[in-house]
């Protein structure tokens, strides 16, 4: 174990991390370290909603350290690098010099700074000798923006094998991609209303959803089929507001999730580049012409 005598106890970490080739070092640890350290993840309000493969990734980035009774282990104020799990021992949490709450083994501290890029918002000192475990900014960081491009490769993909968007350039989809937004519904809830005006569009990127329809406002819906990943809805909504021509019910017990992109964005995104394209064609169309009337040479008669 490192033993650790400074008096702030972090090694500030100016330099942010845009690094995407970061290697990440794993540190040895028992089965029952990493049960224990996920464990004190999934109870922390702010990291509990980490996917379970990036909780795990950071556990096996941890690495132990030390800190002896009455260190300041953290400075309020401070630009903060490190995200810290307690073992063994007792902190103080303290704000403007009022003492906040104790905090003992099982728990995360010094998660807020890394997590919202913002300064220590509290003061921690070690009320005995602590063993702690700890991650820093930079691999915390790596490790989101890994699992960040993962998701974004998967959504491209998804994107890309629709009909309104095949055409389009790899740098106007690298947009696209970014404009969309990720909606999850819960098992039952209806994503959009037969009847209802809207102007979105729909992609399903996890979980299954039920089509329903009546025919008349009196009618009962009744089921007409099921979505899948990759299916899509709402085109129409694309162009101008649409009455929903049918219900789009979450029919998933881990729910559904959805890419979401509404008239607006996709007009400043994807209309605009498509009548770009247009009229490139029309113009090489254009020229083409040109050459076979005028171009007395080129007749093939
Ligand atoms: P961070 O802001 O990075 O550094 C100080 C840490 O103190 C903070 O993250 C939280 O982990 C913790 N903290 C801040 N305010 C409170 C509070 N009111 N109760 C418990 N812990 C807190």
């Amino acid at each position: 174990r490192t033993k650790r005598t400074a008096i702030s106890a972090e090694p500030v970490q100016h330099k942010k991390s845009k690094d995407l080739r970061i290697v990440l070092q794993a540190c040895d640890k028992s089965d029952r370290t990493k049960e224990f350290l996920r464990d004190a993840i999934l109870n922390n309000d702010f990291m509990k909603n980490l996917a379970l493969d990036q909780i795990m990734l950071i556990v096996d980035c941890m690495h132990p350290l030390e800190h002896t009774k009455d260190n300041l282990i953290i400075i309020e104020g401070d630009v903060g690098n490190l995200v810290y799990i307690m073992e063994e021992g007792m902190v103080e949490v303290s704000k403007n010099k009022k003492v906040l709450t104790t905090i003992g083994p099982g728990r995360v501290f010094g998660e807020l700074a890394i997590l919202y890029n913002c300064t220590r918002t509290a003061s921690i000192k070690a009320l005995s000798n602590c063993k702690l475990w700890a991650v820093d900014r930079q691999t915390f960081q790596a490790i989101m923006m890994r699992a960040g491009m993962e998701k974004r490769s998967e959504h491209l993909e998804l994107i890309k094998n629709i009909k309104t968007f095949e055409n389009l350039r790899e740098d106007i989809l690298s947009k696209v991609v970014d404009t969309f937004d990720e909606v999850r519904y819960t098992n039952g809830a209806y994503i959009i209303r037969q009847g209802a005006k809207g102007d979105t569009f729909y992609i399903v990127a996890k979980g299954r959803a039920q089509i329903t329809k009546a025919s008349s406002k009196w009618d009962t819906p009744i089921y007409d089929r099921h979505l899948e990943r990759g299916e899509s809805f709402g085109e129409a909504a694309l162009q101008s507001e649409e009455t929903r021509p049918f219900n789009v019910i979450a029919d998933d017990p881990n729910g559904v999730t959805c890419l979401v992109l509404d008239r607006q964005s996709y007009r400043e995104i994807v209309a605009d580049e498509l009548s770009r394209l247009r009229r490139e064609e029309s113009c090489k169309y254009a020229r083409k012409n040109t050459t076979f009337i005028s171009g007395e040479d080129e007749r093939d008669l």
